[in-house]
């Protein structure tokens, strides 16, 4: 079936319905989502959302700029963490007025707790920025913004899986997308003068993981098989804190209110990685300290994990503040958080890198200026130069404001999927929130403003795309032998998990290039027991599996590319940050042929030079 509206939207989460909010003051908008909107993992988000308010102490909003750009390991562009940081006020009041029902100080003020890596007076000490629902931030984020989406006539398209985008003849311009409707087996070609992906991460790919079984980085897959570059895919944030084997996440805002890590010997370990703020240092860092603990033996009974202790904080507090944290802990482990301490480690949480956008949403092809950043050896950012790959001073501005060369025409990214960079090698807590709604805002905004330049009049399409993902869906369910998708898919998780995560080497590397070529080989024979056309999961788990081999192939051969450790980019066999050869973006390009290869972007530098990250 061919459904036409003026803006597409791909995915139901905070950054997909911000952005539809914003175009449909002035257009036609749709939604198009392999979940009901309020599954969207979004919901998931806990601890807060980043903002200098300065409701409980002084804050600015320069701080909150400074730590992100320390966070990133100096990796992010900083015209955009401005933008980022300079919103957050203004996006916290006005997310307010239309419903967000935040919790609040004795006085009546939005209330807010440290989260990691956020200080005070550029790294004193923990400030308080993160404004927050109990640890049900997220839930209540997405419940008011669906709302106010139907207000607003959004039309909504659940329970569709994406399976390719439509470009023009040319690659210059987006047509829409293909998409597979689970609860009829029908295909649809949904044609848009705009379309938007914010279809979310990909932790699905590590065997233990924070993600809904939803997030299998669809809209990477699709980018990268049209063409188009991945960025910085190397950077893959564990949070420290996932219920042991389990995964699940345990806020940071439970550090936040006073919990504490401690090892097999009951020490407060975290003293000693990181003096200033301890328990709140970011999460590269509290990651790799508690493998640090667990490799030593002082994971608890000597196992892989160490505790989280929530003790001292008593069951009123705990179930005022933490209430999601004290039934997990009691459902899954069967822990009464007031009195026993939380075993957790590390679980893949959130992905760095992904679609490479600019500030406004638009979704960059990589061409233009390639090269690296040179920081000024006097200490100045605004001197910093870049050089090209041949080793030449280039003469002419990067920002991450955009360059009309470098864009495809109507095609915007939004969210977790995307990659402005505002989190460079390593995102800060509760920045993922603000980053979905200010960029979202911004995608939104910027749609309109193209619409209104260029009307909304389509080009008839192709039917090429639908009849390819036709073809495609087909094979497989005609397949009579092949192995299954979960088979497979298994494998994947424990590869990844085994060589790519917290800390990786060459050979660990090379395990995963190695596994993963295999692994593509085998996807391309996969079979399913179920070959009907209503609600076919058998078939969905296919179609998501192959998105993540191919997302893992770039993960992978950036990893590999990127010889240095910065952020959550942890290589045991280059661990020093090296700002004299890596000060830069990865563009990863993917070939038909099975072949890839990586170009360079500078870092966009405005206020800090990078220095050496200590807390
Ligand atoms: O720990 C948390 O509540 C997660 C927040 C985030 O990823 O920003």
């Amino acid at each position: 079936m061919r459904i036409t509206h003026d803006v597409i939207i791909v995915g139901s989460g905070l950054a997909g319905l911000r952005a539809a909010l914003e175009a449909s003051q002035h257009f036609d908008v749709a939604v198009v989502s392999k979940l009901h909107p309020l599954r969207s993992h979004s919901g998931a988000a806990q601890g807060g959302i980043g903002a200098a308010l300065g409701n409980e102490e002084e804050d600015s909003w320069l701080w909150h700029a400074f730590d992100t750009v320390k966070g990133s390991d100096y990796l992010g562009d900083q015209d955009a963490i401005e933008i980022l940081c300079k919103d957050a006020p203004r996006t916290i009041y006005e997310l307010e007025h239309i419903g967000v029902p935040f919790s609040r100080t004795p006085e009546g003020r939005i209330a807010q707790r440290p989260f990691g890596g956020h200080t005070k007076n550029f790294g004193e000490a923990p400030v308080r920025r993160a404004c927050y629902a109990a640890d049900r931030t997220g839930h209540v984020l997405l419940h008011t913004l669906y709302e106010q989406c139907v207000k607003q006539k959004v039309r909504f398209y659940a329970e569709h899986q994406m399976l390719d985008l439509i470009l023009d003849e040319h690659n210059e311009e987006v047509q829409g997308i293909v998409a597979y409707e689970i609860r009829t087996g029908e295909l649809n070609t949904f044609a848009a003068k705009a379309v938007c992906f914010a279809t979310g991460g990909y932790g699905r790919a590590f065997r233990t993981t924070s993600n809904a079984h939803a997030n299998t980085g669809d809209g990477l897959a699709i980018v990268l098989r049209n063409g188009l570059p991945l960025e910085d895919m190397e950077f893959t944030q564990f949070h420290p804190t996932g219920l042991y084997k389990l995964g699940i996440l345990v806020t940071e805002g439970a550090r936040g209110e006073g919990g504490i890590l401690l090892n097999n010997l009951g020490e407060r370990f975290m003293e000693r990685y990181a003096p200033t703020v301890k328990d709140l240092a970011p999460r590269d860092m509290v990651s790799r300290s508690i493998y640090k603990e667990i490799r030593e033996g002082r994971g608890i009974e000597g196992k892989d994990y160490v505790h989280l202790d929530l003790t001292h904080l008593g069951m009123k507090e705990i179930e005022k503040k933490l209430p999601e944290i004290a039934t997990f802990s009691k459902i899954y482990l069967g822990i009464d958080p007031s009195k026993q301490p939380i075993p957790i480690s590390p679980t893949c949480h959130y992905a760095m890198g992904g679609i490479p956008t600019d500030a406004d949403g638009r979704v960059r092809r990589g061409v233009g200026i390639a090269g690296r950043t040179q920081i000024d050896p006097n200490g100045d950012p605004k001197a910093a130069q870049i050089i090209d790959p041949d080793g030449n001073v280039v003469r002419g501005e990067f920002s991450s404001l955009g360059d009309d060369r470098d864009i495809v025409k109507g095609f915007y990214a939004a969210g977790e999927a995307a990659c402005v960079s505002v989190h460079g090698a390593n995102r800060l807590g509760t920045n993922s929130l603000l980053d979905l709604v200010v960029f979202g805002r911004r995608a939104g905004k910027h749609i309109v403003k193209y619409l209104r330049a260029v009307g909304t009049e389509q080009k008839p399409i192709s039917e090429r795309a639908e009849e390819t993902a036709r073809a495609e869906l087909k094979a497989i369910v005609n397949r009579e032998q092949g192995e299954s998708a979960v088979t497979i898919r298994d494998e994947l998780q424990k590869m990844m998990m085994d060589n790519v995560s917290v800390f990786r080497t060459e050979e660990t590397l090379e395990t995963a290039a190695r596994s993963i070529r295999d692994l593509r080989q085998r996807v391309a024979k996969v079979t399913v027991m179920d070959k009907g056309r209503q609600f076919n999961t058998d078939l969905m788990e296919a179609v998501e599996l192959g998105h993540m081999v191919d997302y893992s192939f770039a993960l992978i051969e950036s990893a590999r590319w990127r010889k240095e450790s910065r952020g959550a980019h942890s290589r045991e066999d280059f661990q020093a940050r090296d700002d004299s050869k890596w000060l830069s973006h990865g563009f990863y390009f993917l070939h038909p042929d099975g072949s890839s290869h990586i170009e360079t972007r500078p870092i966009k530098l405005t206020r800090f030079q990078p220095k050496e990250r200590k807390y």
